[in-house]
């Protein structure tokens, strides 16, 4: 894993720095370039501008790995609350919440009670639930609920990463059931056994995992792709694969983090394609920016600038 990678990664698990970052307004202002806002109206405002340029949405109540089981049911209800907001506004979006916010690390029946909640509640809008999925020790305990979620709702999905060894297997899995997977590379730091160390067996891995979520097989079994990526070449695989397999803009989705590549967010749609943002928000976004610079920390560049702006 790159230095930079790692060191930021490591970061996002310090309590004195995420005490120390959340207390400081220039650090405040400056995650505002990836985040919302603290305040719920501010994402849903957000949402509904993105609407109006022709983007989609899906809105995530920052926060993760929370230590009480009220804690845990007051995110449940943030996320209830924020679909209630979604659907009175009329916003084209749905939400992605994370099991480790919901209690899984307090026990697995207290996450799943609120899963079951928020995805019975968006079935019933007509909205969709995506499940984050997390670092590598929480991904069985993420299928096994998504499954058990599945069997009674269809409007719930979740992600698969392509560092991860074990995501051949998990795809072919989620094929079988027809589900509705978001790509992604992966955002934390996983030992060499468990996922590729390098960028290029991480980019290898996602074509291989596009392929198998746009095969045939899937393609027939109902499965739909969220194709979550800002990589260039990425995006544009996808665009030629799908043109060549004859498989319509409307049988998948491109979905994108809120201030990554605003412009190419833009181009996509003007083309034809489904894009939809990852709209963060909420007090508990130090870990979630950490990842952001640790993805490219070139980034610090930026904040750095306005940590220092008089
Ligand atoms: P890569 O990191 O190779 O970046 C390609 C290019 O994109 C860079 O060269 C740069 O130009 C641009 N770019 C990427 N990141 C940037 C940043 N932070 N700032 C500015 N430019 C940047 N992960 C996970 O483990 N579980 C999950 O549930 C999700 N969910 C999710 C949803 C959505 C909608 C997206 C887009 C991503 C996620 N991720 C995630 C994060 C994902 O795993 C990954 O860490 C990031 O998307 C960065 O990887 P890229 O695919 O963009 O490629």
């Amino acid at each position: 894993m790159a230095r930079g990678r790692a060191f930021f990664l490591a970061l996002s698990n310090s309590e004195r720095l995420r005490r120390l970052a959340t207390d400081s307004a220039p650090a405040r202002a400056m995650s505002r370039r990836f985040i919302a806002g603290e305040k719920r109206a501010e994402a849903v405002s957000l949402v509904q501008r993105l609407n109006l340029e022709g983007l989609l949405g899906t809105l995530d109540y920052l926060g993760e790995n929370t230590t009480s089981d009220t804690e845990a049911q007051d995110s449940a209800t943030e996320v209830l609350d924020l679909l209630g907001e979604l659907e009175a506004a009329d916003a084209d979006a749905g939400v992605s919440i994370k099991l480790t916010q919901l209690g899984l690390d307090l026990s697995p029946a207290l996450a799943a009670e609120n899963a079951q909640g928020v995805v019975h509640r968006a079935a019933e809008i007509g909205r969709f639930v995506r499940i984050d999925m997390e670092s590598s020790e929480y991904v069985q305990p993420t299928l096994d609920l998504f499954e058990e979620l599945w069997q009674s709702h269809k409007n719930v999905g979740v992600v698969i990463q392509s560092y991860l060894y074990r995501s051949t297997e998990d795809a072919a899995r989620l094929v079988e059931m027809g589900a509705s997977v978001r790509l992604v590379k992966g955002a934390y730091d996983e030992a060499s056994h468990v996922a590729y160390p390098d960028k290029a067996g991480t980019d290898a891995s996602f074509l291989r995992l596009a392929e198998q979520l746009f095969s045939d097989r899937a393609q027939t079994l109902g499965v739909y792709p969220a194709i979550a990526t800002h990589d260039v070449a990425l995006v544009d695989w996808v665009r030629e694969h799908t043109r060549r397999f004859r498989i319509s803009p409307d049988q998948f989705e491109y979905q994108m983090l809120y201030g990554i590549r605003r412009r190419l967010q833009r181009k996509l749609v003007a083309e034809g394609y489904r894009v939809r943002v990852y709209i963060p928000y909420g007090e508990h976004w130090y870990p979630y920016l950490m990842r952001r610079l640790a993805e490219r920390p070139a980034n610090l560049v930026f904040v750095l600038h306005n940590l220092l702006r008089p």
